[in-house]
């Protein structure tokens, strides 16, 4: 496979494409990330996923790189040169390297920038779409700030890993209440018994999702039946509907969660709906 990443500043075939053994995303987690999809070549929804990685790396206090519109062109390039049609760009950015220290770095440190890009296999992800895909659900053991999309994911790692052991695609996390928050690397919907579309509201509990918000604006313009407010498991069981969304799969239906049928176990009309019309307001350049 042809595959280039950019690595501070410089365009590199992946086996030559390496950050420090002191970068302090690998001894700490200390960095951020975007993921964005492309369409037809093009960035989806990239002024919309910079201002989230402008708010992650202010909230860390991680200096900005360079200029966002630099960073959009690098996005863009890394995009070219792996002749990414349909599929995601991955954007990370850590503290830098220094020495092992906890503390932040005293002397000036630049950040460590990776961009990397890969195609997608749309007509698997169409299919499982047009199946609908399982989910598990397990206890939300993430730190309390997880509004910042930080590259610290292990608690996301086991349980992606657990949804796979029990032949589900995606893992949804439940607070201590016994309500969801949102997916492992997804945000998490339903539609209840009584016909009514919820997602947890916004606040440190959740990953401000951009596939999220481009939904709001789709629904409040089909004066959809909406509330954002958080739900328990037993209300996901007992919905009519529910899916998940993010960039790399836009909105996909989840049909069984925990091994129970979801409704009549068939993708629901609410979800394929706004699958269909997701395009027409995702912003593409
Ligand atoms: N994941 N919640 C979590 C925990 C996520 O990791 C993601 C995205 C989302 C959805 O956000 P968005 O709509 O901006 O993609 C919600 C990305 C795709 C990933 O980690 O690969």
């Amino acid at each position: 496979m042809y595959r280039i990443a950019y690595v501070d500043g410089r365009y590199l075939p992946h086996a030559r494409a390496k950050v420090s053994v002191e970068d302090r995303g690998y001894q700490f987690a200390d960095g951020v990330y975007e993921v964005c999809e492309v369409k037809d070549g093009k960035l989806v929804d990239e002024r919309r996923h910079l201002a989230r990685l402008e708010r992650s790396l202010r909230e860390l206090r991680i200096a900005e790189p360079m200029s966002y519109a630099a960073l959009g062109v690098v996005m863009r390039e890394t995009v070219r040169r792996n002749r990414v049609t349909d599929g995601i760009v991955y954007l990370q950015v850590t503290r830098g390297a220094a020495p092992r220290d906890f503390q932040f770095p005293v002397a000036p440190t630049r950040p460590t920038v990776v961009v990397t890009a890969r195609n997608s296999d749309i007509a698997r992800l169409d299919k499982l779409a047009e199946d609908g895909v399982a989910v598990v659900t397990v206890p939300d053991i993430r730190w309390q700030r997880v509004d910042i999309k930080s590259v610290s994911l292990l608690p996301n790692v086991l349980a992606k890993q657990a949804a796979r052991e029990q032949g589900a695609r995606e893992a949804w996390l439940v607070d201590k209440n016994g309500f969801v928050t949102e997916g492992a690397s997804s945000n998490a919907w339903i539609v209840n018994r009584e016909g009514k579309l919820l997602t947890r509201a916004l606040g440190t509990g959740i990953l401000p999702g951009i596939t999220r918000s481009v939904l709001l604006d789709l629904i409040a313009d089909q004066g959809i039946k909406f509330e954002e407010r958080a739900f328990t498991v037993e209300e996901a069981y007992a919905a009519r509907e529910a899916f998940v969304t993010s960039a790399s799969q836009t909105v996909m239906p989840v049909v069984r969660i925990d091994g129970r049928p979801v409704g009549n176990g068939a993708p629901g009309l609410v979800a394929t709906g706004l699958r269909r019309e997701y395009r027409r307001y995702a912003a593409i350049s």
